[in-house]
């Protein structure tokens, strides 16, 4: 039997269809829709004689580590076909991906998995987190003098990606929204969401959310859903937390997604609500020199690391790598010696977005060095804890 792996083609619609309704039980519309709003291009499709077998969508983006945007592919739908699911076809497909993307100089990929070890098999470790928040709209901070809210429009558009593109860097692990992703945000899965914004003393957009109101029947109140909530200054923080607690009367709680430390739970008097982790997102160094050299590093910081990479799948990643940071970015350069700090590429993925210090991945088996090399790495990687608001 030949199997073959390349990007879908028109004629390949039908069956990819048929995959994603098998693998996440969505409607044959629904499925084909979502399919379609990706260029062929950016579907893998793997067949066995021919006939697909297996697909993942490429979703090209980037994201924020150290304050810079790094070139990253974002991973979904990935499925096979239920009578040819436990031989192996998913890891031999995500095995090409990430081999693909290494070729191609994309510095990462991330994903959402329903299996970790799966992606585990081919070089993806967990690398940060997605919060879910349910916070009690009684309980928000109401302060007092807040600039007013009002209403977005459509002209507010580009105001408001403004106004995020000036707030995510700050985000470890946030993502360069591209136009998949903003579209994702005013309406979702059927879902619209309303926008509301507040502007800083020169008029321009300092704070929005997009927010939803969900029914109770049960008791004829309503939740508040957030599907995204950015402020770039502290008075646009309070402003949105005031805005929202003014639903207090009939609605009894914010849900949204994101970080432990989101600003509107910072900003409660008291903590009356629930954060529990919604999923873990997965990270791949696909190339490791574009990825080191693309990252943002702790300004001030003058410092050299040599690593020592394992790496099966994309072998161009292995071995020796010097990381020298300056003025807040690296130069890498193939090879070197002294003290090194040895990494699994898993290892690598979890230091690099911060997720891990160097010395838990030693713990976990993901690292090895001497306590001085891990506290020059810990030192170089030093960031805040990784999240990301969006899901794709
Ligand atoms: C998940 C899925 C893609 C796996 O495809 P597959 O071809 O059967 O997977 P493989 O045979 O290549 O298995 C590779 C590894 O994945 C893990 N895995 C596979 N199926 C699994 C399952 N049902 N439960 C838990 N782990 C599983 C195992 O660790 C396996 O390695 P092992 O066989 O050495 O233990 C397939 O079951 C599927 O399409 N599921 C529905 C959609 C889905 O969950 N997609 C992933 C979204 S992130």
């Amino acid at each position: 039997m030949t199997r073959e792996y390349s990007p879908s083609q028109d004629q390949d619609v039908p069956a990819l269809v048929s995959l994603i309704i098998d693998a996440f039980a969505g409607t044959a519309d629904a499925s084909e829709a979502w399919l379609r709003t990706h260029s062929p291009s950016n579907i893998r499709v793997l067949r066995e004689s021919e006939r697909p077998v297996a697909c993942a969508l490429r979703i090209p983006m980037a994201q924020h580590f150290g304050g810079r945007a790094v070139s990253m592919v974002g991973i979904a739908g990935v499925a096979v076909t239920p009578v040819h699911r436990g031989a192996g076809l998913a890891r031999d497909m995500m095995s090409r991906v990430v081999a693909e993307l290494a070729s191609e100089g994309v510095a990462l990929s991330t994903l959402y998995a329903s299996t970790r070890p799966l992606y585990r098999q081919v070089g993806y470790e967990s690398a940060g987190c997605r919060f879910s928040h349910r916070i009690s709209v009684a309980n928000l901070a109401r302060v007092r003098g807040s600039p007013p809210v009002s209403p977005l429009t459509e002209a507010d558009m580009p105001a408001a990606r403004t106004c995020y593109e000036r707030a995510s860097p700050a985000q470890q692990g946030s993502l360069v929204r591209t136009e998949y992703c903003w579209s994702r945000i005013w309406k979702n899965q059927g879902d619209v969401f309303r926008g509301f914004g507040v502007r800083g003393p020169d008029g321009s957009l300092d704070g929005y959310l997009a927010l939803r109101q969900q029914p109770k029947p049960e008791n004829g109140h309503h939740d508040l859903i957030l599907n995204d909530f950015v402020a770039t200054t502290p008075a646009a923080a309070s402003a949105l937390s005031t805005f929202l607690a003014g639903f207090a009367t009939m609605a009894d709680d914010v849900v949204l997604y994101a970080g432990a430390s989101h600003p509107l739970a910072l900003l409660m008097p008291h903590h009356h609500g629930a954060v529990t982790l919604h999923e873990p997102w997965m990270l791949r160094v696909c190339n490791v020199p574009a990825a080191l050299q693309e990252r943002g590093y702790p300004a001030g910081l003058s410092a050299t690391l040599v690593v020592d990479v394992r790496d099966e799948t994309a072998a161009s990643n292995a071995g020796l790598w010097t990381l020298s940071v300056e003025g807040g970015a690296a130069r890498v350069t193939r090879g070197g010696s002294g003290p090194v700090l040895s990494l699994d590429i898993r290892g690598l993925a979890a230091i690099y977005t911060s997720f891990l210090s160097p010395a838990q991945a030693r713990l976990a088996g993901l690292a090895q060095g001497s306590d001085e090399t891990l506290a020059q790495a810990g030192a170089i990687f030093a960031g805040p804890a990784p999240s990301m608001s969006d899901f794709f």
